[in-house]
């Protein structure tokens, strides 16, 4: 898969893409993740990408022809095109699992006050990570790539991260290892036997119970089993 990030600042992507889990799958050639200056593509001898708002008002707008033209240079008909923007749909595993099926991504990012509207108008699509604005997109272009490049290099080592939070719909259980017992601290019991149905009961309920406490609306849209309906009545009656 190819990422293609277009910023204003593209030094903030060096420390991303030159760690851990990201640099390796791009070593390995899981992905390539490049990064276009977005004020190459001014024509200003100074270098302007952004101008006044018309009608008036503080701030500066991204300017519309420069980021045409960055992105007329960048993509082709097999791009996905994507601003971040606050006011896109929000960014959940789900859309992750479905931009890391893609052929190429290619992520906006604008900064300043804003970007001029007809922007919208040349991308596929607008994410947004979350109800708070940031001071840009770069952050948000980051958390956007390392999730998708998360799941392609999971794809290849032939792993899966099927029990993730979200990846089922649930939160994740818990999860311990040695020492068994810390501070007055014990793994729990079940989880030291070795016998996997029981650990596997143990999980659902932990995961079930998780959920309930902490992100119920999860519990809204997910497809209960009767032994998941079950253990979330005993979950329940124990927390009485
Ligand atoms: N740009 C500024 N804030 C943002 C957000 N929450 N999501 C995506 N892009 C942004």
């Amino acid at each position: 898969m190819r990422i293609k990030i277009l910023t204003l600042f593209p030094n903030m992507f060096d420390g991303f893409l030159n760690e851990s889990i990201i640099k390796r799958a791009i070593e390995k050639g899981v992905c390539s993740v490049e990064i276009i200056d977005i004020r190459d593509y001014s024509l200003n001898k100074h270098r302007h990408v952004d101008d006044t708002p018309c009608g008036g008002g503080a701030g500066m707008v991204l300017a519309v022809d420069v980021v045409h033209r960055a992105i007329m240079d960048n993509t082709s008909e097999v791009s996905h095109i994507a601003l971040m923007t606050p006011q896109g749909r929000v960014f959940k595993q789900s859309v992750a699992m479905e931009l890391s099926k893609l052929e190429e991504l290619v992520l906006i990012c604008g900064h300043y006050e804003g970007f001029d509207e007809r922007i919208r108008d040349y991308a596929d699509d607008e994410i947004s990570i979350g109800d708070y604005v940031l001071t840009g997109g770069e952050i948000p272009a980051m958390a956007i790539s390392d999730s998708v490049i998360r799941l392609l290099n999971d794809a290849i080592r032939e792993e899966s991260h099927a029990d993730d939070s979200f990846s089922t719909g649930l939160l994740e259980y818990p999860q311990y290892t040695r020492p068994v017992e810390y501070d007055g601290k014990r793994v729990p019991d079940v989880l030291l036997n070795g016998n996997h149905k029981l650990i596997n009961e143990f999980r659902r309920k932990e995961s079930l119970r998780k959920t309930l406490l902490r992100r119920p609306d999860l519990l809204d849209d997910y497809p209960l089993s009767e032994e998941d309906v079950k253990m979330l009545n005993e979950i329940k009656e124990e927390m009485k």
